[in-house]
């Protein structure tokens, strides 16, 4: 198909015509390469625990590094996907982060991550391990005609995140990714929990009172996606080297490393961007691939590897915060007038008033 679209969707992004190697250390080595090459000429078949990756989004305004519009996106993948199935181990994983895109001038949005993972289940027959959900608190209302302006739609703040599997039975603990139990549950267990029926007609059994000392996690991952001050981010700044507009926070595949794969696993991102995956992989003493087609992305990764900044500086990088209260819907409806809503469906702007 389509060489020259791809040429006007990745407009910045000509790759060697072999992988060159960029960056490596004991235990990894980032490529500036195009990934699907890559995985034919370098990576051995069913050779890599866990592909953890953020791949470029089909959003309708395009980035600076280049997004396919989102109906190409299917084509684009499928290569990718073909090299997935051979190199993943049978008990491996594919962790795809993955944001929603809007339709072009519409306030609907695109199915394209859907179709992605129906495609991904249906033709390449991964199986849906389970769906998460990444919440952004820090992320800033928008699209701002939609939502500031026509206040027809409201914030969108999640990613999906689809973990993907081979197998029904993927190497995988929950042990790994506990968190600390809610102030609730901790005075549930103190003062001890009848076994009774819910409301919702589940029968809760003493077994729930025993103290684990940690909690099980839900699929929704809190992150705000706001890194200032990283040993990464001065890298770039010291050096004059650009510095990737989209970033996943390390937490995100420092989650999935740990759930998912033991030391001396090997962990591959094809869509590496600044290396996050190969940081986090590198601390967590896996092995690790990268792969980015933008060399310039991969100058300032190098950051990521020359210091040794301490485990929580990169843990914990631009922000302190533990947890996010969420609010429950209805704090405000009693109080709050009706705002009427607008009979076209928001299709005329608002007067300015
Ligand atoms: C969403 S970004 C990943 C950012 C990365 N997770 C991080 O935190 O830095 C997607 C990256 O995929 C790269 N990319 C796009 N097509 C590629 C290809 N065919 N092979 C390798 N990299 C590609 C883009 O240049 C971009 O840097």
């Amino acid at each position: 198909m389509k060489s020259r679209e791809r040429t006007a969707v990745f407009p910045h992004t000509v790759a060697p015509a072999y992988p060159e190697e960029r960056i490596r250390t004991s235990l990894g080595v980032a490529y500036w390469a195009e990934s699907a090459s890559l995985m034919k000429e370098q990576i051995e078949d069913q050779s890599v625990d866990l592909i953890m990756t953020s791949p470029p989004f089909g959003l309708v305004r395009k980035k600076e590094y280049g997004n396919a519009d989102a109906s190409e996106y299917l084509d684009w993948f499928r290569p990718f996907a073909g090299q997935f199935v051979r190199v993943l181990k049978p008990q491996g994983s594919l962790v795809i982060d993955i944001g929603g895109a809007w339709n072009a001038g519409k306030p609907t949005k695109s199915l394209y991550q859907y179709e992605l993972l129906l495609t991904l289940c249906k033709e390449f027959d991964f199986h849906l391990a389970q769906e998460f959900f990444w919440w952004n608190p820090s992320k800033l209302p928008s699209p701002a005609e939609w939502v500031n302006i026509r206040r027809i739609r409201v914030k969108d703040a999640v990613n999906n995140i689809f973990w993907l599997s081979r197998t029904p039975f993927p190497k995988a603990s929950n042990r790994r990714v506990l968190t600390p139990y809610s102030k609730s549950m901790e005075g549930l267990l103190e003062s001890g929990y009848r076994a009774k029926k819910r409301p919702s007609g589940h029968e809760i059994s003493k077994k729930f009172s025993t103290d684990n000392g940690a909690a099980i996690p839900p699929n929704l991952i809190a992150v705000a996606n706001t890194e200032s001050n990283s040993h990464y981010l001065r890298y770039c700044n010291e050096n004059d080297l650009p510095i990737h507009p989209a970033r996943f926070p390390a937490l995100i595949p420092e989650y999935f490393v740990r759930f998912l794969t033991d030391r001396d696993d090997l962990v591959f991102d094809p869509f590496a961007g600044s290396c996050v995956t190969g940081e986090v992989s590198e601390r967590l003493g896996r092995r690790w691939i990268c792969s980015e087609i933008d060399e310039k992305y991969l100058l300032g990764a190098k950051g990521r590897f020359v210091s040794s900044p301490s485990p929580k500086q990169l843990r914990f990088t631009g922000t302190k915060i533990e947890s996010y209260n969420v609010q429950r819907p209805g704090a405000l409806w009693d109080d709050n007038p009706q705002a009427p809503l607008p009979p076209d469906g928001g299709r005329s702007r608002p007067k300015k008033q």
